[in-house]
């Protein structure tokens, strides 16, 4: 049984037929003669340049970069700088390695980058294969501590860049809030640091109100990237980043020669999907059916673990447990034999006690059961 280990979306969350649905239209757009669709100056004159266009950024849809706009809400996007993409974790990429190329050379010849403790863990690969030195921030659950910020920034050598996941955070499922928002944006400005906020949850949010994303409170100097991943599907792979427009160049640059070109196939189904009006009505079933598999994780933690101290997420996919000195490792050799796994804390940078759960993959039967048989594989002290 895969609960809580997973950080995917349950194929329950697509309706399937609509895009399937999207995709054939494009599929017939380009096959079909009867029409007068199939050839390509059709196509073009037909404003569907991704489908002939393969390797320039440029020629993107203009009413998709509208739509995108719209649902990141309060962007102020230029259009020029919003450029659809890859999804998240290859932008993530070409943007660790762009501003990471960018950077000056520390003293010691390493360059040094800040990113949230704990944090999301494949960028911390990737990081680690650059060659940077990864300096940890510590935070609490307003998310990332402006003191620890501030204290780095004073104290090492100018950093290449701060990565952040503000909103739901990857693993904590922490959301940074508008006081530290605000702060954090002011602690870049006043000491020139780029900031890379990686915002693919930002949507799916089951209560509360949105907050305002650093993109729009630094009025577009932050590096935003975001993707259709959790709220169309991740199969797509469609993705897009909102940049300073000094970074969008060098970003082409780096994605063209990272790899060559967006999923063109995948943003022209978007399109149709989103333009059928179907993102909208999608997007609340997500929230919804993800929302009760967050409730029912809550739920069962406080009946079978009421003493482990978890966050308590307000939309994304995750949760961060504690168990006050029990090693997480241990403990996922003795949760895997009882057939039900996690994430190990320290994967993300986090101490040996921790761990992450997710609840975006199973069902709310599962997560009950699951979350029993971890309950039992715990020493009876917890
Ligand atoms: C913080 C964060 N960034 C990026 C990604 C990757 O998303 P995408 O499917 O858009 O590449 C994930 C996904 O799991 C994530 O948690």
């Amino acid at each position: 049984m895969n609960v809580a280990g997973t950080g995917m979306p349950s194929h329950l969350w697509f309706v399937v037929s609509n895009i399937t649905g999207a995709d054939r239209v494009v599929i017939v757009n380009v096959s079909s003669d009867d029409e007068g669709l199939g050839d390509l100056d059709t196509l073009v004159a037909a404003d569907h340049p991704w489908l002939t266009h393969t390797s320039s950024y440029i020629r993107t849809d203009r009413a998709l970069l509208a739509t995108v706009a719209s649902l990141t809400h309060g962007l102020a996007a230029q259009p020029a700088a919003l450029i659809p993409q890859a999804p998240a974790l290859p932008a993530t990429l070409v943007k660790l390695q762009t501003a990471l190329a960018n950077s000056q050379h520390t003293k010691r010849g390493i360059k040094r980058v800040l990113v949230e403790q704990p944090t999301y863990d494949r960028p911390l690969k990737i990081l680690r294969e650059l060659g940077a030195q990864i300096v940890g921030l510590s935070c609490d659950e307003e998310g990332l501590d402006p003191e620890a910020l501030e204290q780095a920034l004073r104290e090492g050598e100018k950093p290449a860049f701060l990565y952040l996941i503000p909103t739901f955070q990857n693993p904590s499922g922490r959301t940074l809030s508008e006081e530290r928002r605000l702060r954090i944006v002011d602690l870049a400005r006043e000491h020139d640091l780029l900031v890379l906020e990686d915002d693919p949850y930002g949507l799916v949010r089951f209560e509360g109100e949105p907050l305002p994303s650093l993109l729009e409170l630094s009025g577009g100097e932050t590096a935003y990237s975001s993707s259709f991943s959790k709220t169309i599907a991740p199969g797509l792979r469609v993705g897009w980043f909102v940049l300073p427009e000094d970074l969008a160049r060098e970003i082409e640059l780096t994605a063209t020669s990272t790899y060559i070109t967006p999923v063109l196939l995948g943003q022209a189904t978007v399109h149709e999907f989103v333009s059928r009006g179907h993102f909208e009505p999608n997007l609340e079933r997500v929230r919804e059916l993800i929302g009760q598999r967050r409730d029912a994780m809550l739920a069962a933690l406080e009946r079978e673990l009421p003493n482990v101290r978890t966050t308590r997420p307000e939309g994304g996919y995750f949760l961060w447990a504690e168990l006050d000195g029990v090693d997480a490792g241990d403990l996922l050799a003795r949760a895997e034999q009882a057939g039900v796994t996690f994430v190990k804390g320290t994967d993300f940078g986090g101490p040996a006690d921790s761990l992450r759960l997710a609840y975006s993959f199973v069902s709310v039967d599962e997560i009950a059961e699951g979350v029993g048989r971890l309950a039992a594989a715990l020493p009876a002290a917890v």
